[in-house]
């Protein structure tokens, strides 16, 4: 059998179906994407991890007066409203209006910084489609992709093992809520060959083809995906949703809103609610030992939704983001100019984030599906494989300032004081994917156990 890079390395069938073999694979095909493919390297500064600087709020931008004619009608609104409005209200959300990604933008992220990044991903997406059964369709779906640099390199890797995928038939599903990125990311990933959705009965708000030949498909939601088995991708998306904040106090906890400063009526400020609220009651565990607490509801439908797909029509799903396994505190922060920046400054201007929960996240799905992880990114990259690619991509690069480049790409992804602790990886499978196989029956051999979990178990040659 020939490497599923489609180069002339000669596999045995059956080394596909074990660890050593997935190792094998994943290193063949880092080679070959080493060889065929040209180096994107264009990292600067990377988001900043450091607590956000208070600063004076003095723009009183269109944003800022829509937000305090609310407040002023309704009172002051929970964090998780303001950071909803101010990312993705539809005429001036921040992620709406803005391509805010890379060197000129607010901030920078993983697939911006290396190829190598989404091309371990892609692999991954391969591996879990291989040990599912190689069914013959597969939906590759990514949530808030961005630029579409992390699809391309997703796409570029499918390319890639053509061999593999023989005649299955692939298509793309990209979740974004942004007309502005998906306009960027059409660009990128299809040229010319893409159109808006006339009809309102489409579920898709745009369709097209990709540079290579796979039908792509934009939505607004997950819940307007089609059904059917679908490797899912979520970089960076979780920490982007809205989340509630709690205080613990003397009287309980109390949840934290934002209001307008009665002394400047041109400022915001945090204001605990008095009484508890429905998101105070319903959302801090019984047994939550913490003083201050972010809960992400929005997360959690997610989640929920995901589980219940990969339960149904089989598939997997990828969460990598910044968080925590339920031990962080006070994370909201914003950034402009890949600078920390006042969450309530000049709304609608910066970037707001916040850690994901992943002890959330999984508490959420429920046991319906298995999850793995959170591993930290330089340990998912590392059993990925992401040395051995570095150093072909030296080895095939002349210029001394693309080696230093790919260098200084590798340091940040998965130096631990900068990307690779504080990333994590997560992911949710099919508990049939992990299920050992049946006792053989007489004179058969038995079906082979199932395939490790790539990234979360170290590959060993
Ligand atoms: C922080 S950016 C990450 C982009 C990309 N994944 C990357 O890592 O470079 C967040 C992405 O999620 C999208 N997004 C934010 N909230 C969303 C929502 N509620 N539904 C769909 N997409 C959303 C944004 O428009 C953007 O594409």
């Amino acid at each position: 059998m020939l490497c599923p890079c489609g180069c002339s390395l000669t596999l045995a069938c059956n080394l596909l179906l074990n660890m050593r073999a997935l190792s094998v694979l994943q290193r063949a095909c880092v080679r070959q994407i080493a060889l065929t493919c040209s180096a994107r390297w264009r990292w600067t500064e990377s988001k900043s991890f450091s607590s956000t600087i208070q600063e004076k709020h003095t723009p009183s931008n269109a944003m800022f007066k829509h937000l305090t004619s609310k407040i002023k009608a309704t009172g002051p609104i929970s964090v998780a409203e303001y950071t909803r409005e101010v990312l993705t209200n539809p005429v001036l959300g921040y992620y709406v209006k803005n391509d805010m990604l890379g060197a000129d933008g607010d901030f920078i992220t993983s697939p911006e910084i290396s190829q190598i990044f989404g091309e371990l991903l892609g692999i991954w997406c391969v591996s879990e489609w291989m040990a599912a059964g190689k069914p013959k369709e597969f939906q590759f779906v990514e949530f808030g992709p961005g630029r579409g640099s992390l699809a391309s390199d997703v796409l570029r890797v499918f390319s890639q093992l053509r061999a593999v995928l023989g005649g299955t038939a692939v298509s793309v599903h990209l979740v974004e809520v942004s007309p502005r990125l998906s306009e960027v990311q059409a660009r990128s990933l299809t040229g010319d060959l893409n159109q808006v959705s006339r009809s309102e009965n489409d579920p898709a708000y745009r369709r097209g083809t990709t540079g290579t030949g796979l039908p792509i498909s934009w939505y607004r939601s997950l819940d307007d995906v089609p059904k059917g088995f679908s490797i899912y991708l979520a970089h960076e998306f979780f920490d982007a949703l809205p989340i509630h904040k709690f205080q613990k106090t003397k009287r309980g906890w109390r949840e934290m809103m934002v209001d307008i400063d009665p002394e400047d009526a041109e400022r915001l400020r945090f204001v605990l609610v008095p009484a508890p609220t429905l998101a105070s009651s319903a959302l801090i565990q019984p047994d939550e030992s913490r003083e201050h607490v972010e809960v992400c509801p929005e997360g959690g439908v997610v989640i929920q939704k995901l589980s219940g797909r990969i339960v149904e029509d089989g598939g997997a799903a990828l969460i990598a983001d910044y968080g925590h396994d339920g031990t962080g505190t006070d994370t909201f922060r914003g950034f402009r100019g890949h600078k920390p920046h006042d969450v309530l400054s000049a709304p609608g201007t910066a970037d707001l984030t916040a850690d994901v929960d992943f002890s959330y996240l999984r508490r959420l799905a429920g046991g319906r599906v298995a999850c793995f992880g959170p591993v930290a990114q330089r340990t998912f990259l590392q059993n990925m494989g992401i040395d051995v690619r570095l150093q072909v991509l030296l080895q095939n690069s002349p210029d001394a300032s693309t080696r230093a480049q790919l260098t200084q790409g590798f340091d940040m992804l998965t130096d631990p004081a900068k990307m690779g602790d504080r990333f994590k990886f997560f992911a949710l499978l099919n508990h049939n994917r992990l299920a050992p196989p049946p006792p053989a029956e007489k004179g058969k051999k038995r079906a082979p156990a199932p395939l490790p979990v790539a990234g979360f178990s170290e590959l060993k040659l």
